[in-house]
């Protein structure tokens, strides 16, 4: 462990933010401007007390694997169910306590207009039908025998961030502010392959998609997304996607607000145009500041979330910290995140992975140095179009704040003298 004297750090921008080779071949700890007994050193000695659990051996092989008791925080957090909305409502992903960009299965968010439906698969059909030539029905174990692909794609609820139209900064965590987004590795037949089956008429131009739930969830997709990279999922992560999900089979339609990915996919009707279901009339649309709706806002934008140091955290110690978040958009893949310590005045390019997929989460860092003093952190995404994520100041002057969905400004967290992280309007 190399121990560099914090007067070599290399500063690349203002109040501590440091050069990206510090993440790389030293402990950040050694760099600390306190002294930590905690590591290596005079307590070595306690090395060689032999911990409880090397003494004998524990439980055997299990058949399907749970987190270490010890990591047992690591939880969705759900809403308080409501008598007079039964299923309804979210669950949201862990994001401050995730590492990487793969959301496991069991904290892949959740949103549901009418609960869970307990699908037998033997018993579920998908109908395709409408302007096509020849109107088809699969069984589950049909579609098992389709060549598939896999892809790892982000999935947002276009309700995410939502309370940052708020006139005053809401409290919370990274987690609940911003976890109605996941990313997983999902499988299945591209929708291409099935339409090309059922042969699709000349004056087709919309796909209409129905899930099977007690809300009968629709949304209508334009042909050409549909025909470009829209799956039907039948795994997510390797394994059959879960009921929370839909299972047996989803629509994933790749970088678009995730209403669309109808759940419990049991319907495909080639239509003219929209079929005008509830979700893309009276919901999920957009009211602009002159009181115009915008019906249609597809693509989710260009958006970063700094997940550690987040809300409701608190720093402990002066010195070195790994700043670290996730950035997508539902236009391509992320090229660059910069992030700021002083609110915004001075920027400095974090690492990102070397390969970004398109339409999935990245991870960013960049080393900073807390010298004890107040900080507002703020990350600042641009993607391979070349679209930058605009501060939230430039998106309510832009949208106003009529409509409570697309949230994708600059999020801040201050840091106060205390180290205490909460979300503020910088
Ligand atoms: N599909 C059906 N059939 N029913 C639903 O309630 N919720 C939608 C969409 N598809 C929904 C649905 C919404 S608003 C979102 S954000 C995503 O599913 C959430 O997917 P997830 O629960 O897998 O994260
Ligand atoms: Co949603």
């Amino acid at each position: 462990m190399k121990k560099i004297p914090p007067a070599t750090l290399e500063h690349v921008a203002g109040n501590g933010l440091l050069s990206r080779r510090h993440l790389l071949g030293f402990s950040l700890a050694g760099i600390s401007t306190i002294a930590s007994s905690a590591a290596f050193g005079a307590d070595a000695g306690t090395l060689f007390e032999i911990p409880a659990w090397s003494k004998q051996p524990g439980p055997g092989a299990t058949g399907y694997g749970a987190p270490s008791s010890f990591a047992g925080n690591l939880q969705r957090q759900a809403g308080a169910p409501n008598p007079l909305y039964p299923g309804g409502g979210s669950s949201r992903s862990p994001l401050q306590h995730l590492q990487g960009t793969i959301t496991p299965n069991s904290l892949h968010f959740e949103r549901h207009h009418s609960g869970i439906p307990d699908i037998d698969p033997a018993q579920h059909q998908l109908v395709i039908n409408g302007l096509v030539r020849q109107p088809l029905v699969f069984s589950y174990e049909a579609l098992l025998a389709y060549p598939m692909v896999s892809k790892i794609y982000f999935l947002e609820c276009s309700g995410n961030s939502g309370s940052l139209f708020g006139n005053s900064a809401a409290e919370g965590s990274a987690q609940s502010l911003h976890g109605l987004v996941s990313c997983a590795e999902w499988t299945g037949i591209p929708l291409a392959t099935l339409l090309e089956e059922a042969g699709v008429q000349a004056d087709a131009s919309w796909v209409s998609a129905v899930g099977a739930d007690a809300s009968s969830m629709g949304r209508s997709i334009p042909l050409d997304k549909a025909m470009d990279d829209v799956l039907v999922a039948l795994y997510q992560n390797g394994e059959p996607v879960r009921p929370e999900q839909g299972y047996p089979m989803r629509l994933f339609v790749p970088g678009w607000e995730g209403n669309i990915s109808v759940k419990w996919l049991t319907q495909l009707k080639l239509t003219a145009g929209p079929s005008q279901f509830r979700d893309e009339t009276s919901k999920y649309t957009d009211t602009m500041k002159d009181r115009r709706s915008e019906q249609f806002t597809f693509p989710m934008g260009t958006k970063s979330v700094i997940t550690s140091p987040s809300g409701q955290m608190a720093l402990t110690r002066r010195g070195v910290y790994q700043v670290t978040g996730i950035a997508w958009s539902g236009s391509g893949s992320i090229r660059r995140v910069e992030v700021s310590a002083d609110g915004g005045r001075t920027w400095a390019d974090a690492e990102i992975e070397s390969h970004q997929s398109d339409k999935a989460l990245t991870r960013f860092r960049i080393p900073w140095q807390w010298s004890g003093a107040e900080a507002i952190l703020m990350s600042r995404a641009t993607d391979s179009t070349g679209a930058v994520q605009p501060s939230r100041t430039a998106l309510l002057e832009e949208r106003g704040n009529l409509a409570q969905y697309h949230f994708h400004g600059i999020q801040s967290w201050g840091i106060n003298a205390a180290g205490e992280v909460s979300n503020v309007y910088a």
